[in-house]
Formats: C-alpha cells, structure tokens, sequence
C-alpha cells in the first residue's frame, strides 16, 4: 500500500461502531498496518471544545449553526490531523465523519441534503472516505444501548433516531461501493467477523 487510507465508522447512537472501530484498529496494527484512531466530533485541542458545546450546551441551539459546529470540527480535523495522516501511508480509522451530518442534521433535523453535501465539501477538500462502515441496529435496541445518561443529541428522542437510522440505510443504497451495512444486532464478535470480511475484501483490493 503505497499511499494510506481513510477508513470511517457510522451509525446511530448505540449502534456499536466505537467498539468495532477499536478491534479493527487492533486487528490491522497486529498485521502490521500503521494505523491512527480518530473520532468527530473532538479529535483534539480546538475539536474538543466544539464538542463540548456540540454534546453539552443546554441552550437552544440552530440546527444550521449545529451543523456548522460539526463541519468547523471536520474542516479543523482534516487539516491537522486526517489528511497529513493518510499522505504519511497511514491508515486512518475515525469514529464518525462527513455521513454523521447527512444522517443527523439532514435526515434527523430535514436541514437541506444537497446543502449539507455541499458544506461537507468545502470542509473536507480532496479526502473522501474509501471505505464506510454503517452500523444498522434497531432504534429500540440502539436506545437500550445508549441508557439514561444521555448527552444532547442523544436525547433528541426515538422519532429522531429513527430518521438518522433510515437516513443511513439510504446514504448506503446510493454509495454501495464505499458504504457496507452490517447487521449489529448479533453479538459483538460476530458483528466483528462480519465487519473483518468487508474489510479483508477492501484490502485485497488497495
Ligand atoms: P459520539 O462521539 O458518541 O458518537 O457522539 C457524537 C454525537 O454527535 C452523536 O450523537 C452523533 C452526532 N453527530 C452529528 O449529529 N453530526 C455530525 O456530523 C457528527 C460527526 C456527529
């Protein structure tokens, strides 16, 4: 692999994605990868407070200047830490990128999809995910999951999260080259060997 890769984790609250992010990181290090684990909103530094406000202020908050929030993250993200990694050979795992906005503030809050692909553009420059792992586990499920100590988006309520669930099932159908749904409702190592498969065939092909 001459140039690295960008690897990204989606899904709804609870779905399961940190976790499998982790023993994916944890698998490609062991087979020799050199690879860094990275997370939006809040990589670092000036990230970390954006999602401090993002997950934790109690006021009201726009939906655009949300949606604003998580793309100053990403804009900041790429620059310093995403893309000096993937031009360095690296593989770079993130936990949540540019898919999180179409299914939360475009399918969950009805912001405009065109606008926000547009946005996501212009924060993200030439680096685009190459490969895309949603987690589809059912809301119910995804809430039970997640408990009652919840941060402000995830106490935006089951009709919301059934929407951002629905909105990635449909990013999946229109990108089913980058984007692989795997069924979460299994167990956590079955879901990991699931995920394993899609990956080791992504690999095979780099
Ligand atoms: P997490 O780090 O626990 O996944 O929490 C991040 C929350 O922010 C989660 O509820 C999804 C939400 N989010 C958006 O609404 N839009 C975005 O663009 C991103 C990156 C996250």
């Amino acid at each position: 692999m001459k140039k690295g890769c960008f690897i990204t984790f989606e899904g709804a609250d609870g779905c399961g994605k940190t976790t499998q992010s982790k023993l994916v990181q944890e698998y490609l290090e062991k087979s020799g990868y050199e690879v860094i684990w990275t997370r939006e909103p809040g990589a670092k530094g000036l990230g970390q407070k954006i999602r401090e406000l993002l997950l934790h202020y109690d006021g009201d908050v726009a939906p655009m200047c949300e949606a604003f929030l998580f793309l100053a993250d990403r804009a900041q993200h790429i620059e310093h830490l995403i893309k000096p990694a993937v031009n360095a050979g690296k593989i770079v795992i993130c936990d949540r990128h540019t898919d999180s906005t179409i299914a939360y503030q475009g399918y969950g809050r009805g912001e405009d999809i065109q606008q926000l692909k547009y946005l996501n553009n212009l924060a993200t420059g030439d680096i685009k995910p190459d490969l895309t792992f949603v987690f589809d586990v059912s809301t119910e499920v995804a809430q039970k999951r997640v408990g009652s100590e919840k941060d402000r988006m995830e106490s935006a309520g089951l009709e919301f999260h059934k929407k951002v669930r629905q909105g990635y099932l449909e990013i999946a159908r229109h990108e089913p080259e980058r984007v692989k749904v795997i069924d979460a409702n299994n167990d956590i190592d079955k879901v990991f060997e699931d995920t394993k498969k899609v990956l080791q065939s992504f690999l095979d092909l780099i």
